[in-house]
């Protein structure tokens, strides 16, 4: 099964596509962010995805914003 969650935001920075999903990994820098969260929200996710034998990955749209794919085995 595969799921994807797909925005219009400003999208991920090539160089960061995979680090987002480390522990508490934020792009903007902790002293000049505007946006809030502790970077652990993404990285929550690749555990429990692969705790259930899936995966997780970000890519940037063609457009504006990026999506997040989750996919699962079937069972
Ligand atoms: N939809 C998105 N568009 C652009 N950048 C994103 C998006 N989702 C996550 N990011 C970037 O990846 C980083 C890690 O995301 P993650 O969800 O792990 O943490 P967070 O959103 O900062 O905090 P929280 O723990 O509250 O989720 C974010 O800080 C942000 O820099
Ligand atoms: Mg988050």
């Amino acid at each position: 099964m595969t799921v994807t969650v797909a925005d219009t935001r400003p999208g991920i920075p090539r160089h960061a596509l995979k680090k987002i999903f480390d522990d508490f990994y934020r792009v903007e820098d902790a002293l000049t962010r505007t946006t809030g969260g502790t970077g652990i929200g993404l990285s929550l996710v690749k555990k429990f995805m692969q705790a259930m034998g899936g995966s997780v990955t970000a890519a940037n749209n063609t457009g504006p914003g990026c999506t997040i794919t989750l996919r699962l085995p079937k069972f």
